[in-house]
């Protein structure tokens, strides 16, 4: 009786608990659905579990309102690597959608379209791919739809002429190939609409140039022709139409005018004044100031907002200025063959140099690192590594938190996209943490910018902001991610990485190691002093290059002091720096060696192992299991051997780096 009774009680009681958001249960399982979709390999979405309330706030990235129906889902650039699943279409209340800078695949479902609240979709910067649909043309409170830098191919859906309230259309960097429909005239709410980079053929449609909010129109790199309608000047620079086959207009800058053409082409344009007064259409200055590198705001929401705001400057906003940005680059194109070809070859643009705007780089009066004739380099070359701040900041979309890889002692990591399309990591650092005697800083810049090598991750640019008391590091971003995030697996992860992988990032690792140490620019070794697995980058095809080759010559000496202390910690670091105090070439390869036992062990924290007592013939049974016995075993034993003596206790029994190169290349 008192067991029922109790029984009672408990139902009751799970009822209670229950019933208030029975509504989300039932979404419960379509969230469950569309975890299993995104994130297949649950790396990404664990706090998403079962028996667990959605809406109490335990599943990252759902917010929901006031009914307890999912309202905003944002996942932007956590690395999931699913697709996007059919079951979204059941989340009705669903009101934002931001899964960008994911690797997301495959197609866009089409039931998507059944989201009527949706407004904000962001799936720009994913490999989706297939054909954009067209009942998208159905979602009627769609605002800001980001689909760019995607492989989306196929048409532009005519259908999108349906929307009812669209101010953003973006579709730059993707492989459609159609013309661009005329309804998207229509959309009275657009402001700005980005076909960028993609191959688009045909002409401007006239009644492009009649919608009346249109503030920005990007159509650069594709393959339009025709007349372009000259109501189109009233967006003065907010209308971008370089690198096009056979675009003609009159009064436009760049374009021929269209005598035969026009008289032959159908869709030339009537005659048109445009009915709104012309607007400024001057790119939205965003302040950035209120954020820096040392304290990125923590708040997600701010992320959010700054992530909406950001994405919304950062991928339609940035068209604006690429064409001034192309003109003032034109010359560092041809003066610094390394840029990326895809900025290369701008042709037909007239010389008119915009000259950097200098007052961005100043680091203090009379402190501008790279101001001419001061670093003895030439114009040309320094020209070739200034990057203004508006750059970096737009770049970052104002150091957004989406954007933020990672936050370090000294310094915080963003990722960025520059107006070439190419993805770089901005390393930002406190002023107050650099060098403050003017001439070291400078020597250490100097130094950094010499460096190139395969093995060594490129500084493409330098930027220092007087007014927010930074420095910006431009590198070029390592698509596949440190060394680190490929040790301490578990047994049949597919990060899991296979054995001719690991022995060519040793070789890679040793070849940028040995370049520094043999430094032909400097004539004297430069010492790398802080190698380990997270300063081992990763390409697109697991090409290893090291991060941070010289950095410590731009700190100051306490932090450099304090990265030292971090990499004892992690063991990375030579004993005598005990007692010597110092660091020379014989540290780096102890650091080397180390990483050498990270790889063949797959484990981080090799100290437990007590290495240097393994028998030589039984050190296999300590190679990583993951690897399943799929090893060379001479290579293995070289490998040992050679990490062995790298991580020898003498530093005078530790070889060069110039003899672990030839002991590698032996058979
Ligand atoms: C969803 O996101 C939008 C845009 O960021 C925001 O205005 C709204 O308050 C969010 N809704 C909830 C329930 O968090
Ligand atoms: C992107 O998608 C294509 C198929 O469309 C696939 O072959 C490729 O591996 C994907 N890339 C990544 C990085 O997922
Ligand atoms: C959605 O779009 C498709 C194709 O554009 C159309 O056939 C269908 O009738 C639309 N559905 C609704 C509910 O409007
Ligand atoms: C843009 O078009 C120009 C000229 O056709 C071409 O050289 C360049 O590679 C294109 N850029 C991209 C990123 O496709
Ligand atoms: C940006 O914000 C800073 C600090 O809040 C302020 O001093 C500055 O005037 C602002 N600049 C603009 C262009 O709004």
């Amino acid at each position: 009786m008192y067991l029922l009774l109790y029984l009672l009680l408990k139902l009751q009681l799970f009822f209670i608990y229950v019933s208030p958001s029975l509504s989300s249960m039932t979404e419960l399982d379509t969230l469950m659905a569309i975890k299993d979709s995104l994130d297949p390999e649950n790396h990404v979405l664990m706090s998403w579990t079962p028996h667990v309330d959605p809406c109490s706030g335990a599943f990252e990235g759902v917010a929901c309102n006031e009914q307890g129906l999912v309202a905003n889902i944002s996942l932007q650039g956590k690395g999931l690597s699913g697709t996007i699943p059919e079951a979204i279409a059941s989340l009705k209340s669903l009101t934002g959608l931001y899964l960008h800078f994911n690797a997301l695949n495959g197609m866009l479902p089409k039931e998507i379209a059944s989201l009527t609240e949706l407004s904000d979709l962001y799936l720009n910067v994913n490999n989706l791919s297939g054909d954009i649909p067209r009942e998208i043309g159905n979602m009627s409170n769609l605002e800001v739809l980001q689909l760019c830098y995607n492989k989306f191919s196929g048409s532009i859906p005519t259908e999108l002429g349906n929307l009812r309230k669209p101010s953003v259309l973006a579709l730059q960097y993707n492989r459609l190939s159609s013309a661009i429909p005329a309804s998207l005239g229509e959309l009275g709410t657009l402001t700005r609409l980005d076909l960028s980079f993609n191959n688009l053929f045909g002409p401007i449609p006239v009644t492009l140039a009649n919608a009346p909010k249109l503030e920005s129109l990007d159509v650069r790199n594709n393959s339009l022709s025709g007349s372009v309608p000259e109501a189109l000047k009233r967006l003065k620079d907010g209308f971008q139409y370089i690198n096009n086959a056979a675009l003609c207009g009159i009064e436009f800058a760049e374009l021929d005018s269209c005598i035969a053409v026009a008289s032959s082409d159908p869709t030339k344009p009537e005659p048109y004044e445009p009915k709104i007064e012309p607007k400024s259409v001057k790119p939205e200055s965003k302040n950035c100031s209120e954020t820096n590198c040392e304290k990125p705001s923590e708040s997600s929401k701010i992320g959010i907002i700054f992530g909406v705001i950001g994405v919304l400057v950062g991928c339609i906003v940035f068209g604006f200025s690429v064409f001034l940005w192309y003109r003032g680059r034109k010359q560092k194109v041809e003066s610094n063959a390394e840029i990326s070809d895809s900025t290369v070859s701008i042709g037909q643009i007239k010389e008119r140099k915009i000259s950097c705007p200098l007052i961005n780089l100043e680091y203090s009066n009379g402190w501008d690192p790279l101001a001419k004739g001061r670093s003895g380099y030439s114009q040309e070359v320094l020209e070739s590594f200034m990057f203004n701040l508006e750059e970096v900041e737009r770049a970052t979309q104002c150091f957004s938190e989406v954007n933020l890889l990672a936050k370090g002692s000294f310094s915080a990591i963003f990722r960025g996209i520059l107006r070439d399309g190419s993805i770089v990591v901005v390393k930002c650092i406190a002023k107050t943490r650099c060098k403050s005697d003017e001439t070291e800083f400078l020597k250490g810049l100097k130094t950094m910018i010499s460096l190139k090598h395969e093995n060594l991750v490129r500084l493409r640019g330098f930027c220092c902001s007087k007014g927010r008391g930074e420095c910006f590091l431009i590198y070029e971003f390592a698509s596949n991610g440190s060394l680190s995030q490929y040790l301490d697996l578990k047994r049949g992860d597919y990060k899991v990485l296979e054995w001719s992988t690991r022995v060519s990032i040793i070789n890679g690792i040793a070849k940028g190691i040995g370049y520094l140490h043999e430094n032909k620019e400097t004539k004297k070794a430069l010492v790398h002093q802080n190698i380990s697995a997270e300063k081992v980058l990763l390409d697109t095809r697991y090409n290893s290059i090291l991060a941070d080759s010289g950095l410590h010559k731009l700190l100051a000496d306490d932090v450099v002091f304090s990265t030292l202390k971090a990499s004892a910690a992690m063991g990375y670091l030579a004993p005598e720096y005990a007692t010597t105090g110092r660091l020379n070439e014989k540290s780096d390869i102890y650091a080397f060696g180390v990483i050498v036992f990270q790889l063949l062990t797959g484990k981080h924290n090799i100290s437990q192992l007590n290495l240097q007592q393994v028998e030589t013939d039984n050190f296999k049974e300590i190679l990583d299991e993951n690897l399943e016995g799929k090893f060379s075993e001479s290579e293995a034993e070289k490998l040992w051997s050679i990490a062995l003596l790298c991580t020898h206790e003498s530093l005078n029994l530790r070889p060069s780096m110039n003899n672990v190169m030839q002991e590698l290349s032996t058979e």
